[in-house]
C-alpha cells in the first residue's frame, strides 16, 4: 500500500462524506450498505436462532467454568450479558469463537453450522467477529488504514500488496467512518486516538469484515460518560443489521441499550428477562447487584 494511494482513498472519503452528509437514511441507506456485501456462506436462520448453545460445559483442571450452559439468540437480536467476575463470560465468547473446545455440549451457528467443528479462524470467515476488551487496531497507521486492513487479513502478503478497495468496498468503508463517529478523523493516527475513538475504530474494523454476529466483551470499561452513550447509539444501529452479544457490568449503559438480559453465574444462566425483572430477582441480587 503506497502513500498516494492511501491519500487518495482517504480523499475519496472525504468527499464521499461531503456530497452526501447524511443523506442517507437510518434505516434505508446503512441497512442497504451492510446487506449488499455477500459473505461466503449463508447463515440458516429460519429456525428464528442465529446461536444456539445447549448444556455447554467445560472444566479447568476440575473446575467448572461453564456448567450446561444453554441460551440462543434471535436474529438481529441485541442480548446483554451481565454477571460477576468468574462467572465464565469470557470463557462462553471463548467458546464460540472456537478459542476453548467445551468438554460437551451444543453450539450452533444458525441451524446449520456446527460451531464445534469448526477451527477459530473458519469462525471469523463464517460471520462472527469477536471485540476484545482491550482495543487491538495499528497505532502506527491511521484510521482510513486500519478499516482498509480489516479487509485483508487471512489472504497472503502479494495479495495484500495487490489490493485495492473495489467501489463497494470503498462506499462501504464511508459508511462505516460515519457510524463509528470517526469521519473527521480519517487521516488521523490511530495512536492518537482517545480510548473510546480506538473501541469504535476495532468496532468498524469488525464490521468491515461484515459479522452475521459481534460478540463485545466489556466495550464501555474505561470509556468517558460521553463516550459511552455513543457507543449505546452504535450499538443501536447495529442492532437488526447485525446480531450483537454485549457483556458489560455497566448497569447505565445495560439499560439504554437492553432488551432481553441474561444473568451468568457459575458457568450457567442464573436469570433471564429485561433489565427491570432480573434486577428484582433475589437470586440476582444475592449473587451480583448487591444488597
Ligand atoms: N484457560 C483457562 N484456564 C484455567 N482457568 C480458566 C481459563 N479461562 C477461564 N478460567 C477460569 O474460569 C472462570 C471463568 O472465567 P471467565 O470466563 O473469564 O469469567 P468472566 O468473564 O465472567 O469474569 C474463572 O474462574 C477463570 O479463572
Ligand atoms: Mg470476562
Amino acid at each position: 500500500m503506497t502513500p498516494d494511494l492511501m491519500e487518495e482513498g482517504a480523499q475519496r472519503v472525504a468527499r464521499h462524506s461531503g456530497i452526501d452528509p447524511g443523506g442517507n437514511t437510518e434505516s434505508g441507506g446503512r441497512a442497504a450498505g451492510f446487506g449488499r456485501h455477500a459473505t461466503p456462506g449463508e447463515v440458516d436462520v429460519t429456525h428464528g436462532r442465529i446461536l444456539y448453545l445447549e448444556d455447554v460445559s467445560v472444566s479447568f483442571d476440575g473446575f467448572k467454568a461453564i456448567n450446561k450452559l444453554s441460551l440462543d439468540i434471535a436474529p438481529g437480536e441485541l442480548r446483554c450479558i451481565i454477571g460477576p467476575n468468574g462467572a465464565g463470560k469470557t470463557t462462553m465468547m471463548d467458546i464460540i469463537t472456537g478459542k476453548t473446545r467445551p468438554d460437551s455440549g451444543t453450539v450452533y451457528f444458525g441451524s446449520t453450522i456446527d460451531l464445534l467443528r469448526h477451527k477459530e479462524a473458519d469462525i471469523a470467515q463464517l460471520g462472527i467477529g469477536r471485540k476484545f476488551q482491550k482495543p487491538t487496531v495499528f497505532e502506527q497507521l491511521t484510521v482510513f488504514e486500519n478499516l482498509e486492513l480489516a479487509l485483508k487479513t487471512n489472504k497472503g502478503v502479494k495479495h495484500s500488496m495487490l489490493f485495492r478497495l473495489d467501489s463497494a468496498q470503498s462506499d462501504r468503508l464511508a459508511e462505516i467512518i460515519e457510524t463509528i463517529h470517526l469521519a473527521d478523523s480519517v487521516t488521523r493516527m490511530a495512536g492518537n486516538l482517545s480510548h473510546g475513538q480506538k473501541q469504535w475504530l476495532e468496532i468498524g474494523m469488525l464490521l468491515m469484515q461484515d459479522p452475521k454476529l459481534l460478540l463485545l466483551d466489556e466495550p464501555v470499561a474505561g470509556m468517558t460518560d460521553e463516550e459511552t452513550a455513543r457507543t449505546a447509539e452504535l450499538f443501536l444501529t447495529l442492532k437488526g443489521k447485525h446480531s450483537l452479544m454485549v457483556v458489560e457490568h455497566d448497569m447505565s449503559f445495560i439499560k439504554t441499550i437492553s432488551e432481553i438480559v441474561t444473568v451468568l453465574c457459575d458457568g450457567s444462566v442464573l436469570a433471564q428477562g429485561t433489565l427491570d425483572e432480573v434486577q428484582a430477582d433475589e437470586r440476582v441480587i444475592e449473587v451480583y447487584l448487591g444488597r
